[in-house]
């Protein structure tokens, strides 16, 4: 056998097993605790993951960085223009948020991510 085809063989081996890791439970967790995103909602989902994280600094008149995340005619805003996602996802350019916390975990990130794609409805 020709070196290179040896060498073309090791680099498909090496693609295909980058791809196994790319498994959803892999990234998520096992099946049983796999990130379920289809009914995310405003009310059922995002308003008490605002409320658990976000709204002891974003709500009121005295809202941190003049972010209101407690009302859905505010986050609403930022959801849509960005700001919401760049910030949980500690995107360059923004304030990582929660501030002087933890990121929230992967699968409130994909919620997150989803209701915004979904065009941040008030369901
Ligand atoms: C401990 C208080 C605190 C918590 C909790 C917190 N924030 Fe903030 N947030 C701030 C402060 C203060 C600012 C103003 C910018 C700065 O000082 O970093 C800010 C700014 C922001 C901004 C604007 C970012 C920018 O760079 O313009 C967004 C969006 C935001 N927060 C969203 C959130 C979200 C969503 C959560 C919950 C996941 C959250 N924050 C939790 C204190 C907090």
């Amino acid at each position: 056998m020709k070196k290179r085809t040896i060498i073309s063989f090791l680099a498909i081996g090496l693609l295909l097993t980058a791809c196994y890791y790319d498994k959803e439970e892999a990234l998520y967790g096992t099946a049983a605790t796999a990130c379920d995103t289809t009914a995310v909602t405003y009310a059922g989902t995002i308003a008490p993951m605002m409320s658990a994280n976000c709204n002891s600094c974003h709500s009121g008149s005295a809202a941190s960085g003049g972010v209101v995340t407690s009302t859905y005619a505010s986050l609403s805003v930022i959801a849509l223009n960005g700001t919401l996602g760049h910030s949980v996802n500690w995107d360059s350019g923004l304030s990582p948020m929660p501030k002087g916390g933890s990121k929230l975990p992967t699968c409130d990130l994909a919620k997150i991510k989803k209701w915004v794609n979904l065009g941040a409805p008030n369901n």
